[in-house]
């Protein structure tokens, strides 16, 4: 899906983040989520994810609009005014961003100005504070937080950061799955359901349980983060922006720490996709806090596929074969 995305034709404008309103000709989107992904495909203009925007050059545009994401933390600054600098806009654009008055618009002011913005200006606009400003010629891409880890017998370097799931340390959930997984028969390539910042992928293709992996993610900053972590591990590793694990290819083993704070709908879709995930002969792995067992085994029992329990200290691994 992501290959197919149009990059490149002209774009006055381009968008991050923001609604999927009055999305005329010439005007660019930046998501950062798969849904706002699939609103912003609604206009005639390119509709990109975040993860993609990072990597490829893009068409230069006169301005950029963006809504700073709230919950993700200021460090994402940073990162948005070096997408802006490098992929977006032409020298000489002016850029704005929109956040709440309790995204502390006065600091994301200072920040930009210790960026190099020029003649940062703030402005109240309804709900919202609007901050313009002139970005700098250049821009360095800022350090991401990272932490180091074991998975079975392979130390490996993570990228983690951005309100991405579980910085500073691979998940109880994540290393139970891990554990499990390494007992499994070598596949040829191995689905990771909400890669995150990629510790099931990476973790098990470096360990010799698969030869490679695809991955999907509704959050583009875990895939932007996922990508770069598979590349500086040697992984191959390819990712979609998507809500459907059936947008991947089949695969004789697919893994998922469950997302279980997601809208009940959301969360049985998932559950129905990754049960049929499962080939004769292939597996699920699927982990979930313990106090989640028996809903998870009765939700994956109702698709068909057997159950097995792989329990550990808090969470439980449940494998589906057909
Ligand atoms: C519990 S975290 C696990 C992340 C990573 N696999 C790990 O073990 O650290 C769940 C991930 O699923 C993602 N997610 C939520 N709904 C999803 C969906 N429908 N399809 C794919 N990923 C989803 C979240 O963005 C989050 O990154």
């Amino acid at each position: 899906m992501d290959a197919a995305l149009p990059l490149s034709g002209p774009v006055d404008q381009w968008r991050l983040g923001m609604p999927a309103e009055n999305l005329g000709a010439g005007v660019g989107t930046v998501a950062f989520t798969a849904s706002a992904l699939s609103a912003n495909r609604a206009g005639p203009g390119p509709a990109v994810p975040l993860h993609i925007a990072m990597a490829e050059e893009l068409s230069r545009a006169d301005s950029a609009l963006v809504r700073l994401p709230e919950y993700r933390g200021k460090s994402l600054v940073p990162v948005l005014s070096w997408l802006i600098v490098n992929r977006l806009v032409r020298p000489g654009s002016e850029a704005s961003w929109y956040l709440h008055k309790q995204q502390g618009p006065g600091s994301v002011a200072t920040l930009l100005t210790g960026l190099g913005w020029q003649d940062v200006r703030q402005k109240r606009e309804g709900r919202l504070v609007r901050i313009t400003g002139q970005p700098p010629h250049t821009a360095e891409l800022p350090e991401t937080k990272s932490f180091t880890d074991t998975v079975g017998s392979v130390e490996l370097d993570f990228l983690a950061d951005y309100g991405v799931f579980s910085p500073g340390h691979i998940d109880d959930g994540t290393a139970l799955l891990a554990k499990v997984a390494l007992r499994q028969e070598p596949v040829e390539v191995l689905a990771d359901i909400g890669v995150g910042y990629g510790p099931l992928a990476i973790g098990l293709v470096r360990n010799g349980v698969a030869r490679r992996a695809v991955a999907t993610d509704v959050d583009c900053l875990a895939l932007w983060l996922a990508e770069r972590n598979a590349a500086a591990n040697g992984v191959p590793l390819r990712v979609e922006c998507t809500p459907d694990p059936l947008d991947v290819e089949p695969t004789s083993l697919t893994v998922c720490n469950v997302p279980t704070h997601i809208p009940a709908d959301a969360g049985t879709a998932l559950t129905h996709a990754l049960a049929a995930r499962v080939r004769d002969g292939g597996r699920l792995l699927a982990v979930v806090h313990a106090s989640l067992e028996e809903r998870y085994v009765r939700k994956l029992a109702t698709t068909g596929v057997k159950v097995t329990r792989h329990p550990g200290a808090a969470h439980v691994v449940l494998e589906a074969t057909r």
